[in-house]
């Protein structure tokens, strides 16, 4: 069977019924993808394919011959990681790490859902979705952290989506901005 997988062309000569977690990992050495609960129930092996957030323990390779597949390996390497790669680093997003890879292209495939404004079990207004904690929290549901880390995912997502806290007065507000330029004159 052939695959693209990160835009690189891989032929592989596996069963019908392997899927594309196990592809990745045992066959083609994409180690970046982790297998949890092999299915479906912890998200920690979340792929793009054709730029929507897959559970790729419950997809067959097979299936996906002539899809764009990306994992977290294509999204960004050292020295040039994705911004989400870097908000997570920033705001220590994580602990062991075994959730992170699946953390991180879930949060991806949700940021361009609520782009288009696909609406979600949380969503205010089903016809024009804001983006808010609520909004990260109902939309990430689906991406399980064992150590917890979920305050700390919540506001790296929130970064990257440039949006508001949960519950922020406007003299909060101004407390950030005025603490963001001070960094920002501190660093230059
Ligand atoms: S390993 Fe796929 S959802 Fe848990
Ligand atoms: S960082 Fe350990 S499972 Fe999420």
């Amino acid at each position: 069977m052939h695959f693209t997988i990160n835009g690189q062309s891989y032929d592989a000569d596996v069963d019908i019924r392997t899927s594309v977690l196990d592809l990745c990992r045992e066959h083609l050495g994409l180690t970046g993808s982790k297998k949890g609960c092999d299915h479906g129930q912890c998200g920690a092996c979340t792929v793009l394919i054709d730029g929507r957030r897959v559970n790729s323990c419950l997809t067959l390779a097979v299936m996906h011959q002539d899809d764009e597949i990306t994992t977290i390996e294509g999204l960004g390497q050292v020295g040039n990681l994705h911004p989400l790669q870097d908000a997570f680093v920033r705001h220590d997003g994580y602990q062991c790490g075994y959730c992170t890879p699946g953390q991180i292209c879930s949060a991806v495939g949700m940021l361009d859902e609520v782009k288009k404004g696909w609406a979600s079990h949380a969503s205010g207004d089903l016809t024009d979705p804001k983006f808010d904690d609520a909004e990260i929290s109902e939309r990430m549901s689906g991406n399980i952290c064992r150590c917890a880390a979920y305050p700390n995912i919540v506001d790296a997502i929130r970064e990257v989506a440039g949006a508001e806290p949960a519950g922020r007065t406007a003299d909060e507000k101004d407390e950030a901005m005025r603490n963001e330029l001070k960094h920002g004159e501190l660093a230059s």
